[in-house]
Formats: C-alpha cells, structure tokens, sequence
C-alpha cells in the first residue's frame, strides 16, 4: 500500500512543480506579447493552476500526511524522521498552502480581469 500513496506523492509532486514551470515559462514569454496578449496568457496561467498546479499540490501534501503516519507506524524499525524529511514536510505544507490560499485565487482573478480596458491598472496590481 505504501508504494501506491508513494505514487500518488510522485504523481503530485511532478503535476505541481510541472505546471509551476509551465505557468512560469507561459508568464515569461507573455513579456513579448502586447497587452491584448496578456489576458490569454492569465488566462492559460489560471487553467495551469486550477487543472494541474493546485490538484497536484493538494495530492502531494494527502499522500505525504499518509505516509508520514505510515513512516510514523514503522519507527520501532528505525526507518525513523530524519531532518530532511522534517524540512520536506514542513517547506512542502508551506509551499501548498501558498499555492491553494494565494497562488491559485490571484491566477483566477486576474484571468477575470480585462488587461486592456478599465481593469487595467487592477490587472497590472495583481501581475
Ligand atoms: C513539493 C513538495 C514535496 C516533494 C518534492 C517531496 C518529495 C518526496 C520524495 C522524492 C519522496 C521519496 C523519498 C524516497 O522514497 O526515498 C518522498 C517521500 C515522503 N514524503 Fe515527500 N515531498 C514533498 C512534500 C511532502 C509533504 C508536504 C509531506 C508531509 C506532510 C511529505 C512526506 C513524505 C513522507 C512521509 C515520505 C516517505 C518517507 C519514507 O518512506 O521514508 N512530503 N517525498
């Protein structure tokens, strides 16, 4: 069994940062586009974290608590929380909770958002 939620930790863990990279090379290459442009790029940005980013951050921190209490279970048999682990979990939480409170709800109102007409300096706030 843990081998399947180790999966889903891999699994989550790839869609996350995956999508992460893609966002990041959608907003860099968005700095060539005119301000028309903009608006498809946030709103490929918000499709990114909604259908992939945020699911994956979301699996990656379910199946880590699960194996943590699994890793927990099996502590008689010295496979015991090393520091990196603990810096894995804590930074991990972090890291998705940045994603689902902040990340993802600023991505969904920017695609909102006209880059062009009277949204416009709102849109370049939230940018
Ligand atoms: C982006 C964030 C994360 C990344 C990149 C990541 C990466 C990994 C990797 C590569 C492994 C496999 C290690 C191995 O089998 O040798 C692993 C296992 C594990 N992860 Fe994560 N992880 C993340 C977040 C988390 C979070 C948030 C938690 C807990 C809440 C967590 C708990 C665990 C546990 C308990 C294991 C199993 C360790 C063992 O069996 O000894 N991880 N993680």
């Amino acid at each position: 069994m843990i081998r399947f939620w180790l999966f889903l930790h891999l699994l989550g863990f790839t869609l996350w940062l995956g999508g992460g990279f893609a966002a990041m090379a959608a907003g860099v290459a968005g700095k060539r586009e005119d301000r028309a442009g903009l608006g498809a790029i946030a709103r490929s940005q918000a499709a990114a974290y909604k259908s992939v980013i945020a699911p994956g951050a979301l699996l990656a921190v379910l199946s880590g608590v699960i194996l943590t209490f699994s890793v927990s279970s099996r502590m008689g048999e010295l496979v015991g929380f090393s520091i990196w682990l603990m810096v894995m979990q804590g930074a991990g939480i972090l890291a998705a909770l940045l994603v689902l409170l902040i990340g993802l709800p600023t991505a969904a109102k920017l695609a909102r958002l006209d880059p062009v007409g009277q949204g416009a300096t709102y849109f370049d706030e939230l940018r």
